[in-house]
């Protein structure tokens, strides 16, 4: 069994997966249309992975407002529906299961992406980033604080998202709460610095997730719905950690347990925080013992590794993110301990087919 264990099947609230293995949500900047489609070529990418148990969607904009990259899809229009039921379509054709990554930049996004008005976000927090723009790499901005109806909005928009998702035949969606965009830095006291009921208390500042779900559950079939955390992400990406980070993480992990959710997405340190008595040090192995559902643990696995942390028992699932965007067919290497391709950081972000679909297989 032990090494198998990654092949086996997994029973995800009502879905088959047909191995433990899970395709990471990555940009790809390849939907450079006017409308922010996802198109054939994209059903082209999702359909040669869809060995993958399960897979996860590039993020995915839940409105105009939530854009951050150039090219990136969105799920807010007839047409991008229309758009990504190739992708579902395809990953189906093929056994394999495909949930949407919904996305909000929030300040992680430039006035360049929004017809010159500046981005929305907790406060007006500049993140420090460099933000990729139709004319390249451009630094952030200074953004404006949300309103509270521009919260509001926001909720909807992402409840709206998972609805149109389910109408493009996705199996499911993913919020996602990592990486430094629009939720975790409600999350995080250096980019939210509000006094109302979103700011302040570690209540506060996680509320937005919880009224999302709340939305969620009362519209779509909450079981479908999971959410992404990169709890320990500090100094990159304008999130730091700070002296409440455990709590408001562990509180976050306790409350998601009310909710029945498909699962929750976890990441490990994306930098080293070894002498960092705020970060949890070993993000899955922590939260595993607060939260009672599938845990989906992701960043720097390979077949050994991944085999390990499942049988250890600290995780359901273990997605790849750059390893199955170099190998169409990472399942059947893993399974014959076939050498893997040599992925090209040149092209994850540009356009066409190039480091995208021509990745070859065992068997091409
Ligand atoms: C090209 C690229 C694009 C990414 N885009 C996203 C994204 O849209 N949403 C997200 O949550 N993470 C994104 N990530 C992070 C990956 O999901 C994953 O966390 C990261 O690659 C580490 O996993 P790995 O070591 O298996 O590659 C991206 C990573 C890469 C390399």
């Amino acid at each position: 069994m032990s090494k198998e264990i990654l092949f086996s099947s997994y029973e995800l609230n009502g879905f088959e997966l047909n191995n433990r293995m899970v395709m990471a949500p990555m940009t790809r900047s390849r939907s450079a249309n006017e409308g922010k489609l996802a198109t054939d070529l994209t059903a082209r990418y999702y359909q040669q992975r869809a060995t993958a148990g399960l897979i996860i969607t590039e993020g995915t904009y839940v409105s105009e407002e939530g854009i951050g990259v150039v090219n990136v899809p969105g799920i807010y229009t007839a047409a991008q529906i229309e758009g990504w039921k190739l992708s579902t379509a395809a990953v189906h054709k093929e056994g394999g299961v495909i949930f949407a990554q919904l996305w909000h930049t929030g300040a992680y996004s430039h006035p360049d992406l929004h017809e010159g008005k500046k981005p929305l976000a907790p406060s007006n927090v500049n993140p420090a980033q460099q933000v990729f723009t139709a004319e390249g790499f451009k630094p952030s901005e200074e953004p404006q604080a949300m309103t509270a109806e521009d919260i509001k909005r926001t909720v909807n928009d992402f409840k709206q998202s998972a609805l149109n998702a389910f109408q493009a035949d996705f199996d499911g969606v993913e919020l996602h709460g990592a990486n430094g965009y629009l939720l975790q830095q409600f999350f995080s006291k250096n980019s939210n610095l509000r006094n109302d009921e979103y700011g302040g208390s570690v209540e506060n500042r996680a509320r937005i997730l919880f009224d999302i779900l709340d939305e969620l559950k009362q519209t779509v079939d909450i079981n479908k719905v999971g959410v992404r955390l990169n709890p320990s992400l500090n100094g990159i990406m304008g999130i730091l950690v700070d002296d409440e980070t455990i709590t408001l993480y562990n509180y976050i992990m306790n409350k998601l347990n009310d909710y029945g959710l498909a699962y929750v997405h976890l990441i490990e340190p994306f930098t080293d925080v070894s002498d960092n008595e705020n970060a949890v040090q070993e993000v899955a192995k922590h939260f595993r013992k607060i939260y009672n559902g599938t845990i989906i643990i992701n960043r720097g696995f390979n077949k050994e590794t991944a085999t390990k942390v499942i049988e250890d028992g600290d995780a359901d699932l273990v997605s790849f993110g750059v390893p199955f965007l170099a190998n169409p067919d990472l399942v059947a290497r893993f399974k014959t301990d076939a050498l893997l391709n040599t992925p090209d950081q040149d092209t994850f972000y540009t356009p066409g087919e190039k480091g995208y679909t021509d990745y070859p297989t065992l068997n091409n």
